[in-house]
């Protein structure tokens, strides 16, 4: 069992990574004090979850003495609305939530953001947990205390700041992960290791495959979510509310967002991160900041993950850059970029001129 501790000056919270730990989890809250005033518990998931792993929790929170009622969400981005959050207090109203009762996301980031939404606005704020399932929940979504849904205008503009209680993470879940989603969480791992964590960069080179989880081993798996609970956590006690270095997250966002936007999401987020790192290693190089080595090395990892690293050409520039321009990146005309400076660390810089931006991605079309 790895432990990861998150400690903020009103907030200490445990990640814990062990393989077949869902069965525990009742205990651990018990463990932790939790439900020691109300026993109820709200269990916020999907239907495909809740048929392959709900009873073994369910089971578990039983056993501990917990109360638990269910709640089925549709999958999907675009239920990450206010609807489904009202559909959240509407079972907790149904079960007689207290404040000092829990609600538990068993999913991957919407459902976490959804769930931990939800908990910060329930009788203004009460206890959550996050049981994260996909890879990108595990190492990024369900770590740091930014909870949200989407407005038909804009993903994530109605949110929240509050931290769950505990995160439990259990590896074994991601055997049934659809291989794509695997692969787009492996762009925001590779990331880590770029901007923050060059034994992880290095774990990475040293392993065989990166785009299916049959090729990893369980200790290797082991490692990289620790690397990168290690990481997210490291960052999120430096800066909780994004004031600053928390930024470095974004590290191949800038034009990532763009692409995923105007790509109408046909790009998915990791994939068009992928490409956006890829790219801004490319002005980090044009700047003199980083070698062709990095970067190559960092290609390397992209195309092990099988993520694209050059923008289709179904995606067209204009789209890219007005997706940009009304980014939330842009500082006074110019455009802020994380660029990498060696392997396990990056900047912030807030002047990149548009100029260079388009020609980049210009040539960001042709294949490497
Ligand atoms: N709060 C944060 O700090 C933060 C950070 C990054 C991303 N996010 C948010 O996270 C969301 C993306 O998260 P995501 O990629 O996990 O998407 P997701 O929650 O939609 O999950 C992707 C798909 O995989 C399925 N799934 C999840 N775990 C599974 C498993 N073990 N087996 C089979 N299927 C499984 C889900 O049902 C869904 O269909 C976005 O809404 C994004 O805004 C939040
Ligand atoms: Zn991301």
């Amino acid at each position: 069992m790895t432990i990861v501790p998150l400690a903020l000056p009103q907030y200490h919270y445990d990640i814990v990574i062990e393989p077949d730990c869902l069965p525990h989890l009742g205990g651990a809250l018990r463990e932790r004090g939790l439900g020691k005033k109300s026993p109820k518990v709200l269990l916020v998931s999907h239907p495909f979850l809740l048929h392959h792993y709900g009873s073994k929790l369910v089971d578990s929170l039983t056993g501990a003495g917990f109360v638990v009622s269910t709640l089925s969400l549709p999958p999907g981005e675009r239920f990450k609305t206010a609807n489904s959050v009202q559909k959240i207090y509407d079972a907790a109203q149904a079960h007689h939530l207290e404040r000092s009762s829990l609600m538990i996301a068993l999913g991957g980031g919407v459902i976490g953001d959804m769930t931990g939404f939800a908990a910060a606005t329930w009788l203004r704020g009460i206890d959550f947990v996050q049981v994260p399932t996909s890879l990108l929940s595990m190492v990024d979504a369900s770590i740091g205390g930014k909870t949200g849904i989407n407005h038909p205008k804009g993903k994530n503009l109605i949110g929240a700041f509050h931290q769950p209680r505990l995160v439990w993470i259990d590896p074994l879940v991601l055997q049934t992960l659809p291989g794509r989603e695997f692969r787009a969480a492996m762009a925001e791992v590779i990331k880590y290791g770029v901007i923050w964590d060059a034994e992880l960069f290095k774990l990475l080179e040293g392993t065989r495959r990166l785009d299916q989880l049959r090729y990893i081993a369980p200790e290797t798996l082991q490692e990289i979510l620790t690397r990168c609970a290690q990481a997210k956590a490291t960052i999120v006690m430096e800066d909780e509310k994004e004031k600053g270095r928390r930024a470095l997250l974004n590290f191949g966002h800038t034009i990532g967002h763009g692409i995923e936007t105007a790509s109408r999401y046909k790009i998915n987020h990791g994939e068009a991160v992928a490409i956006g790192m890829v790219l801004a290693s490319q002005i980090a190089q044009r700047m003199g900041l980083w070698t062709e080595d990095c970067h190559d090395r960092l290609l390397n990892l992209v195309h092990k993950a099988q993520l694209p690293t050059a923008i289709p050409p179904s995606v067209p520039m204009d789209a890219i850059c007005q997706a940009l321009g009304s980014d939330k990146k842009i500082e006074g005309g110019k455009l802020r970029f994380i660029l990498p400076t060696q392997i396990g660390q990056a900047t912030i810089v807030d002047d990149i001129s548009p100029d260079l931006v388009k020609e980049i991605l210009t040539i960001g079309y042709t294949k490497n």
